[in-house]
């Protein structure tokens, strides 16, 4: 028996630019309605949407076909998804005008397809061709680029309601000509849209890079922008061993486009860690680094009779202090000013939290801070190291093995580190029980506990 009553296949190929391809037709817009609809009609439970690869029909796309009867419909557009919705799914008759049931017209295209693109492929490795995969790697700071630069220059913001290149060249104090090269790209980026002369934020745009909207992330995102700089001296740093101080390290906006950058990947996975750790019997919580203080204030929220202290360099405090004021928290957060590496971490605490910090230091500085925190800490209390954790080949996952460049262009001494390395640390320091849990996103925590 068919787990739903259908099931939908959209083929979504992606193909290099001036090739025709399902995507380049539309697909991605009929996803996006299909997907909207199926919630909308409340037809979650009875069909299954589903991308797929190319079928070899790439000239009539986009292409989707419907199971389990087997209808192929050809040429989709957005603006016919309701349509499907209505006679097909919530109907179950099939939409006439859109259905392709030619089947050996469809079989020949597709066979003839397939080994067109297998000379194809064939023709480009003789040749030695680069793989596409290779070349978009390599290019892939093209686009990343272009939206950092527009974030800097705040143009999503200057875009507003629509204006054209003029107006907002002359809003960025920028050039013209530059702006509306700019413009365009992030149109063909699909960050904007452009009628005429007049160009538009799209919904996304609008809502995560505007100034004054509720979901800006641009702030956040603008310590990406201040660490791209950093990974351009990642060819020196490899030679020399360790981070090469920039001009833009001094910029007087880092430290808080950091903090937000910071604050921006926490809140969500606070109450997450929260979740995961338990408040029973947690009194005292020690933040080491709390940046914008979003655990210990997903900590404080979840609990009222936990009180946290957040130590954090003084330039940062106040910053920090900002945020816990604005939570209402203030009463349950103490701001304590130091250095980590050097300061009394005091005694009594059931839980001490390093999240986003061990990459920032080396092995023997972790090693340390793992020592005094255990003394730190009252019977049955606990150290959380949140971090991207490395497999034990440190080769991977992707993300862990990138940001240990990250931390290699941005630190003295900092890289990703493995469960083993973390769990020898602990073990080291008197931890008796160390587990491991993991949480949706790229970290997870490593917990230790002290008997
Ligand atoms: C990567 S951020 C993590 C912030 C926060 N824990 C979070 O996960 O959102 C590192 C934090 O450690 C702080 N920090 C760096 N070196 C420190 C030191 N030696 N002593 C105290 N805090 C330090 C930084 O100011 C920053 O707030
Ligand atoms: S790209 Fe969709 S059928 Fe080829």
């Amino acid at each position: 028996m068919e787990p739903f009553r259908f099931h939908l296949f959209l083929c979504t190929q992606q193909k290099p630019e001036g090739i025709p391809s399902c995507p380049a037709s539309g697909s991605l817009a009929v996803l996006d309605g299909l997907d909207r609809e199926i919630q909308a009609r409340g037809l979650n439970h009875d069909v299954q949407l589903t991308t797929c690869g190319c079928l070899g029909l790439c000239d009539e796309g986009p292409i989707m076909v419907v199971y389990p009867a087997g209808v192929w419909y050809r040429r989709m557009q957005a603006s016919d998804v309701s349509a499907i919705v209505d006679a097909h799914l919530l109907g179950g008759k099939p939409l006439d005008r859109l259905i392709w049931s030619d089947a050996p017209a469809m079989k020949a295209m597709s066979v003839e397809h397939g080994e067109k693109f297998r000379n194809a492929m064939a023709a480009r490795d003789k040749a030695g061709v680069l793989p596409d995969r290779l070349d978009q790697m390599i290019r892939g700071y093209m686009p990343s680029r272009c939206i950092l630069t527009a974030l800097e220059l705040d143009i999503f913001s200057a875009v507003g309601d629509g204006a054209n290149a003029g107006e907002i060249g002359t809003n960025i104090h920028a050039n013209a000509r530059a702006a509306g090269m700019l413009l365009n790209a992030l149109v063909s980026l699909g960050l904007l849209s452009k009628s005429g002369d007049d160009y538009r934020n799209t919904p996304e745009s609008a809502r995560f890079f505007v100034q004054g909207s509720k979901d800006n992330h641009r702030n956040g995102l603008l310590h990406t922008a201040n660490i791209w700089h950093r990974w351009s001296t990642l060819t020196d740093v490899v030679r020399r061993g360790t981070r090469i101080p920039i001009d833009r390290d001094q910029a007087p906006e880092w430290t808080n486009n950091f903090i937000a950058g910071m604050q921006r990947n926490a809140k969500d996975r606070a109450p997450l860690v929260v979740k995961a750790l338990g408040t029973a019997g947690v009194r005292r919580i020690l933040d080491l680094g709390g940046g914008s203080g979003a655990y210990s204030i997903a900590f404080a929220k979840a609990c009222p009779e936990v009180l946290c202290d957040i130590l954090d360099i003084p330039e940062v405090v106040p910053l920090t202090a900002e945020y816990v004021n604005r939570a209402g928290l203030s009463a349950q957060i103490r701001l304590r000013p130091g250095d980590m590496l050097c300061d009394d971490f005091g005694s009594g605490y059931d839980i001490i939290m390093l999240n986003a910090i061990c990459h920032m230091f080396s092995e023997e500085q972790n090693q340390d801070l793992f020592r005094r925190a255990r003394q730190a800490l009252a019977p049955n209390g606990r150290l959380v190291v949140q971090d991207f954790i490395l497999n034990p080949d440190k080769t991977g996952p992707q993300h862990a093995a990138l940001f240990s460049l990250n931390m290699l262009v941005s630190t003295e001494s900092g890289a990703s580190y493995s469960e083993s390395e973390y769990r020898g640390w602990m073990n080291a320091a008197g931890f008796t029980e160390v587990c491991r849990i993991n949480l949706p996103g790229p970290s997870s925590l490593i917990v230790g506990l002290v008997r």
